[in-house]
């Protein structure tokens, strides 16, 4: 396999909302981030993702953007965005902005001007007459991402606008030449800055069907098989990678519903390569059903089974990405661990995902086992998403409105948005004003100072598993993915094989009660790395117990 520096990296995510307030106002930016670099470094991490930190309404928090070329005046100005940029650089982290080009804000005034009909931009969006007599019926039957129908009536073009995400996001249209050359500037943009990449989002959504026809009459996502992805894709993302092949820069694109076999096609390394990575997610379905709404038990098989295959599919040939939290997913202890042994599961999570094959990445308040908020009522949500959600459930009618509540309450990504915990002070040290959003009440106990004076804290694990990833990196970043115990219900393991010979063994109780140790899976003269639980292995492993050996190969 191939090594590239961004193939090694730790990323952190920040969601800039929620992650520090540095003026007082209630709402984090950049001067906050600034003032916390070296907690960042701290971690071992090698690069910061920003969330969007553009000009926007904030409709979707960010990702609905109405100028690409200036930073949202809560977050700051350029000049701060720079002081933070160069901070990162200084400490030898890069800086990764995220990339949305799917659609912008309704308030852009690329569409202003193309629902005014202004002849340069009559094109940039996807513009269609209403059907039927009356001349308002929706073009097709498709629906958007946030569901509800994919259109929206425009009076002062007199047509619909598509919109796969929010109302106030219209879709932009790929196939008009002069936006690709938009997307181009944009990119030009911060890469001339010295930004280190992108994250685009939705990418694999940006070309349609050429004539909009109807979808697969499904009750959710309807119209998908004909944008996710459309016939022009990889001939758009192969023009925007000719941007990026200037710079010393990479590309990670957002995939949903993505398999390893269709991932290849976008990221196999060689001539045609479009992307250097995705995010795909299918390994966070192993506790719901196709949406985060349908909620399962959580499900180690079928976890498993996902690590599997796309370890196996990209070995050798194409690049994964790791993570187990961002913006969009509930806070992963709540999901697949368990609250009661947050300590235990929150680092048994962080053992499971750190040592795969791929680029790591770590979401803001992941690192000290932040959990879900305890929604009370409607009016604890914020997320436009949550109330689409739960629009098209009611409309169902298949569940009880208590039931309504508690999907929403279990899938909102307002729970992975809630202020992130510094210390057991006010509003948990995230800002001296009023907090723009929740403080998660339990945040007097978890919190980062309190897990830094904590030797034994999930933290300071974050910090020993990623150093760790980077110590043994040709096993854990570079070696061979061989699962152990594959229809175990209740252990993870798995070895990964560096090129020398040497090998990584990790073993993880997934569950909350006592099993037997599986000791013929260690290799004998193997070393322990690292385990969340003192001393050598028992017999029984604890509940979350969670252990990494490595062995070297004979003769090194
Ligand atoms: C991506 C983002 C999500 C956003 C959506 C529309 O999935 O991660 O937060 O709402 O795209 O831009
Ligand atoms: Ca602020």
């Amino acid at each position: 396999m191939k090594k590239t520096w961004f193939k090694e990296l730790s990323v952190y995510q920040i969601w800039p909302r929620s992650f520090a307030d540095g003026n007082g106002d209630g709402v984090g930016d950049l001067t906050g981030v600034l003032g916390k670099l070296d907690y960042i470094k701290s971690l071992g991490v090698d690069a910061i993702w920003f969330s969007p930190l553009y000009a926007s309404p904030q409709k979707d928090y960010g990702y609905d953007i109405a100028d690409y070329y200036n930073i949202n005046p809560e977050y700051g100005t350029m000049e701060d965005f720079k002081a933070v940029l160069d901070g990162a650089h200084s400490r030898g982290m890069k800086v990764i902005m995220d990339l949305v080009v799917n659609h912008t804000s309704d308030q852009h005034e690329w569409f202003k001007k193309s629902a005014a009909k202004d002849p340069k931009y009559k094109d940039y969006y996807i513009w269609r007459p209403g059907r039927g007599k009356d001349g308002k019926k929706f073009p097709n039957n498709w629906m958007s991402t946030f569901p509800g129908n994919a259109w929206q009536w425009n009076e002062e073009r007199g047509e619909y606008y598509l919109h796969l995400f929010a109302v106030e996001q219209p879709d932009l249209n790929h196939d008009n030449p002069a936006v690709r050359e938009e997307v181009k500037n944009v990119m030009r943009f911060w890469l001339d800055m010295g930004v280190d990449g992108f994250r685009e989002d939705v990418i694999t959504y940006i070309s349609k069907r050429e004539g909009l026809p109807n979808g697969f009459p499904l009750p959710i996502m309807r119209g998908m098989e004909h944008y996710s992805p459309g016939p022009n894709i990889h001939k758009y993302l192969k023009e925007y990678r000719q941007v990026v092949k200037n710079y010393d820069a990479f590309q990670l694109g957002e995939a949903p519903m993505m398999t390893p076999k269709n991932a290849l096609k976008y990221i196999t390394e060689g001539e045609d390569q479009q992307l250097d990575m995705m995010f795909q997610f299918q390994h966070m379905e192993a506790d719901c059903f196709m949406t985060s709404y349908l909620r399962t038990k959580f499900n180690l098989r079928k976890l498993k089974k996902v690590y599997r295959n796309w370890q196996h599919k990209m070995y050798g040939v194409a690049w994964n990405t790791n993570y187990l939290e961002n913006h969009d997913q509930p806070r992963v202890i709540s999901r697949y661990g368990s609250e009661k042994f947050r300590r235990e599961s929150g680092k048994a999570l962080a053992t499971l995902y750190t040592f795969m094959s791929g680029t790591h990445f770590v979401y803001q308040g992941q690192e000290i086992g932040m959990l879900d908020y305890p929604f009370k009522g409607w009016d604890d949500f914020v997320d436009v998403a949550t109330f689409c959600a739960k629009d098209i459930m009611e409309k169902t009618h298949l569940f009880s409105e208590k039931k309504v509540f508690e999907n929403c309450a279990y899938a909102a990504r307002d729970n992975a948005r809630t202020c992130m915990q510094w210390s057991a002070e006010e509003n948990a040290g995230f800002t001296t004003g009023k907090p723009w959003f929740h403080v998660n009440p339990n945040y007097k106990q978890i919190n980062v100072a309190a897990e830094e004076s904590d030797p034994d804290s999930i933290l300071n694990y974050y910090r020993a598993v990623i150093a760790l990833r980077k110590q043994y990196k040709d096993a854990a970043i570079y070696g061979k993915y061989v699962e152990k115990l594959g229809r175990s219900k209740k252990i993870f393991a798995y070895d990964k094989l560096a090129e020398d010979g040497g090998v990584m063994t990790v073993i993880i109780n997934m569950t909350d009660g006592e099993v037997a140790f599986p000791s013929g899976c260690v290799p004998t003269g193997a070393k322990q790395l690292i385990s969340n639980y003192p001393g050598a292995p028992g017999s029984v492993m604890k509940p979350y117990e969670a252990r990494v050996w490595y062995t070297a190969a004979p003769g090194k």
